[in-house]
């Protein structure tokens, strides 16, 4: 071999060293998966559980002054943790983000899980109390879904935390709360969602005993139905059968009731806007955890390709509700916050 082969041979393989240092232990397992074989991939998604329990709980929250005028906002994946840990999540977009959302004065924020980077650590769940003082001090509400985080490090562990943490949710793994003229039904994408399963049949009837003034129904869960990303060894996850089944329900429902659909998930540590059949889908998944890039489909209503820390202003005016995207922009000084997409929905009138 040439003594300039061997050089470039070299630095080539320090920087994969160096880069599979950078990726978090999931992403390395996958590295070493075919990641040209869909099947392999597929295995790589958890599947859900099907023996899951849930007391099924209605919460109601209205402590609004005016029950038809309000924002919330609505994001996930933040992954709380040690301020050191800076390769699974990083701290100072957490931070950031934190205090920006308290200077909206949302009524709540709604979250689409993995709000720990491990559901089964206390020390999270305590890292996740101490950064978001903000919000008690605003007095602003926190809606969170189950991600697959929260059951890392033992699903019986990690759900506990998570009630002792959201008391009023204890015993229930999926919930509803009502929130002036938004139903929000928080569903657990770890348990099952097909046809015949508690979870499905409780959001159908949730759907049809919903209250006639409800405009919107905001579905927050944590695995997406729609996205373009998929595992790859950066990182990356395809939507799964069960959560695109859902979203075909949905579809089928949607033409049908006054109110208007709108899904949050996460997962996907990035941002991505879907509309099918009258449903806008949003994947918010640009809390803190470590992001990547997707390339866009024809489909993606939001293009840009690089990374996206971010938060979603939901601002609900009667039978309007628009929403605007914020990404967190480093302008090399603290970072600011730039809305980089908007839509808005109408719900109709009869
Ligand atoms: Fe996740």
């Amino acid at each position: 071999m040439k003594k300039s082969a061997f050089i470039l041979l070299l630095l080539l393989s320090i920087s994969a060293f160096a880069f599979a240092q950078d990726v978090p232990k999931a992403a390395q397992d996958l590295s070493k998966q075919d990641t040209t074989n869909p099947a392999a991939l597929k295995k790589l998604e958890s599947e859900p559980q099907p023996n899951a329990d849930s007391k099924p709980v209605a919460l109601t929250f209205a402590p609004l002054a005016d029950s038809k005028k309000f924002t919330l906002i609505a994001y996930g994946d933040t992954r709380f943790s040690d301020p050191k840990e800076t390769a699974a999540t990083n701290p100072e977009v957490r931070v950031a983000l934190v205090k920006q959302i308290a200077s909206e004065k949302p009524s709540a924020v709604l979250i689409s899980g993995d709000l720990p980077w491990h559901g089964g650590d206390e020390n999270d769940w305590n890292q996740y109390e101490v950064e978001t003082k903000p919000w008690r001090d605003a007095g602003i509400h926190v809606y969170p879904a189950l991600g697959n985080h929260e059951l890392n490090g033992g699903d019986e562990k990690g759900i506990n935390f998570w009630w002792a943490h959201f008391p009023e949710l204890k015993g229930s793994r999926w919930y509803s709360v009502r929130i002036g003229n938004c139903l929000v039904l928080s569903l657990d994408s770890n348990s099952k969602l097909g046809d015949g399963s508690p979870q499905t049949d409780w959001i159908k009837t949730q759907l049809s005993a919903a209250p006639k003034d409800i405009d919107f129904v905001l579905f927050t869960m944590h695995h997406p139905a729609y996205t373009d990303s998929f595992p790859t060894p950066a990182g990356g996850h395809s939507a799964r059968k069960q959560e695109q089944d859902f979203a075909a329900m949905l579809e089928k429902i949607q033409p049908t009731v006054r109110a208007r659909f709108l899904v949050v998930a996460g997962h996907v540590n990035n941002y991505e806007r879907f509309e099918h059949n009258g449903v806008v889908y949003l994947t918010s998944g640009g809390g803190g955890a470590k992001p990547y890039p997707i390339d866009r489909s024809a489909d993606a209503l939001y293009k840009y390709e690089k990374v996206n820390y971010h938060y979603i202003r939901l601002s609900v005016d009667g039978r309007t509700l628009s929403a605007h995207m914020f990404r967190w922009e480093d302008d090399g000084k603290a970072g600011k916050f730039v809305a980089r997409d908007s839509f808005t929905l109408n719900a109709s009138s009869k």
